[in-house]
C-alpha cells in the first residue's frame, strides 16, 4: 500500500515508517522538522518537508503523488504550552489536520490512522478507562485531538473516509539503538529520569499527595514497538469496514515511584528526587483499557513489561546520549 506519515520525522512517527518499511509499504515521511530530526526517518522512506499549516505549499509538495493511506502523527504535543498558546493547538492539530484531508483525498487517499491521546478523557472518576468513558479534556491539547476526531466522523459521514483514532497513553522505549525518543524540551518521564541517572541530575515528582498506592502519578506506558504495530493492525481493519477510537496502554498502571526504582534497576545507578508540587491539570491515575483494540483490531502487544521498556530507552541512551544530536555508534 502506498502510506504517508505525517510527523515521520518524530519519535513515534519514525517507528511506525520502520514497521512500515518493514511490511513493504511504500512509504512517504511528511514533516517540516519543527520538532523531529532528519536522521530519524529511515533510509528507505521517500521524504517531502513541508508545513501542513501552509495549505499551498502542501498542495505543491504533493503534486503528482498518489497515496491509498495517511498516518497522521503530526502535532503539537506539549500539555503545559496548550494552556498558554491554544491557538498554536487549534492551528496545528486541527486546521492542519483539515488541510491535510482535502489535499490528500483528490490524492487517492480513503483512510486515515490518527495519533489521538489520553487527554481526550480528562480526569476519569475510575480506570481502566473504556473508550465510552466520557470525553472531557483539562487542556487544550486534548481538546484539538478530540476535536479532530470528530471532523474525521464528519468526513466519513460525508466523504466515505474510513477512520481509525487511536488513543495513546504513554508512549516510551526504544525501538532499537537507532529510533528512540529524543524531544526537546523533553517532558516525558522515562527519559528524564534516565538522564537524570546518567548524569547524577535529580528528577522532579510533581506531588506525592494523590489517591493513589504511593501518592505520587500513575500511568500506563506502552512500548513503542507495539504502538507502531497497532497502526498496521488499524490500517488492516479498516479494509473490514472498522472505524472509531481505540484506546492503546498496557492495562497496568505504574507509579512515578516505581518507574524511579526500575530505573534504577536497569541502571545500576542510585537516582535522586525531590517533591515539587502538583502540576495543574495532572490526573492521579490514568489506565487504559485496551481490551476494544485487541479483540477489534486484533492488536497483541508483546512489550508490555516495564523493565523491557526501560531497558530499551537506556540502550538508546547510552548509544545516543544526546539523541540524535550524537553520532551513530
Ligand atoms: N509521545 C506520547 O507519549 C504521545 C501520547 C499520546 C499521543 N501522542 C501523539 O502522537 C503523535 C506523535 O508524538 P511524538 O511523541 O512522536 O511527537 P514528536 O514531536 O516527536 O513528533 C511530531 C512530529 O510532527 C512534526 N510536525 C509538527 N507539526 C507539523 C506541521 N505543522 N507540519 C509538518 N510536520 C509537523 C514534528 O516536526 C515532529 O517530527 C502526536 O500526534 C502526539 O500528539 C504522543
Amino acid at each position: 500500500m502506498k502510506v504517508l506519515v505525517t510527523g515521520g520525522a518524530g519519535y513515534i512517527g519514525s517507528v511506525v515508517t520502520e514497521r512500515l518499511l518493514a511490511e513493504g509499504h511504500e512509504t512517504t515521511v511528511l514533516d517540516d522538522l519543527s520538532e523531529g530530526h532528519r536522521d530519524a526517518i529511515p533510509a528507505a522512506a521517500s521524504f517531502v518537508e513541508v508545513d501542513l499549516r501552509d495549505r499551498a505549499a502542501l498542495r505543491g509538495a504533493l503534486a503528482g503523488r498518489s497515496f491509498e493511506a495517511v498516518m497522521h502523527l503530526a502535532a503539537s504535543c506539549l500539555v503545559g504550552e496548550s494552556m498558554e498558546n491554544p491557538g498554536k493547538y487549534f492551528e496545528n492539530n486541527l486546521s492542519a489536520g483539515v488541510n491535510l484531508l482535502e489535499e490528500t483525498m483528490p490524492l487517492g487517499v480513503d483512510r486515515i490512522v490518527f495519533s489521538s491521546t489520553a487527554a481526550t478523557y480528562g480526569d476519569p472518576e475510575t480506570i481502566p478507562i473504556t473508550e465510552d468513558f466520557p470525553t472531557e479534556p483539562t487542556n487544550s491539547y486534548g481538546a484539538s485531538k478530540l476535536l479532530f476526531e470528530s471532523v474525521l466522523a464528519w468526513y466519513s459521514r460525508l466523504k466515505g473516509l474510513k477512520w481509525i483514532a487511536l488513543r495513546y497513553f504513554n508512549a516510551a522505549g526504544a525501538a532499537s539503538e537507532e529510533r528512540g525518543e529524543d524531544h526537546d524540551p523533553e517532558t516525558h518521564l522515562i527519559p528524564l529520569v534516565l538522564k537524570a541517572a546518567a548524569e547524577g541530575g535529580e528528577v522532579q515528582i510533581f506531588g506525592d499527595d494523590y489517591p493513589t498506592p504511593d501518592g505520587t502519578c500513575v500511568r500506563d506506558y506502552i512500548h513503542i514497538r507495539d504502538l507502531a504495530d497497532a497502526h498496521l493492525d488499524a490500517m488492516r481493519a479498516m479494509e473490514r469496514g472498522i472505524e472509531g477510537p481505540f484506546n492503546l496502554g498496557n492495562g497496568a498502571g505504574f507509579s512515578v515511584r516505581e518507574v524511579i526504582q526500575v530505573s534504577e534497576a536497569v541502571t545500576g545507578k542510585s537516582i535522586r528526587s525531590r517533591v515539587a508540587p502538583r502540576r495543574p491539570g495532572d490526573p492521579p491515575s490514568l489506565v487504559a483499557s485496551s481490551k476494544r483494540a485487541r479483540e477489534i483490531l486484533g492488536w497483541n502487544p508483546q512489550r508490555g513489561d516495564l523493565k523491557g521498556i526501560i531497558e530499551s530507552a537506556w540502550q538508546w541512551h547510552l548509544a545516543r546520549p544526546d539523541g540524535y544530536r550524537s553520532a551513530a555508534t
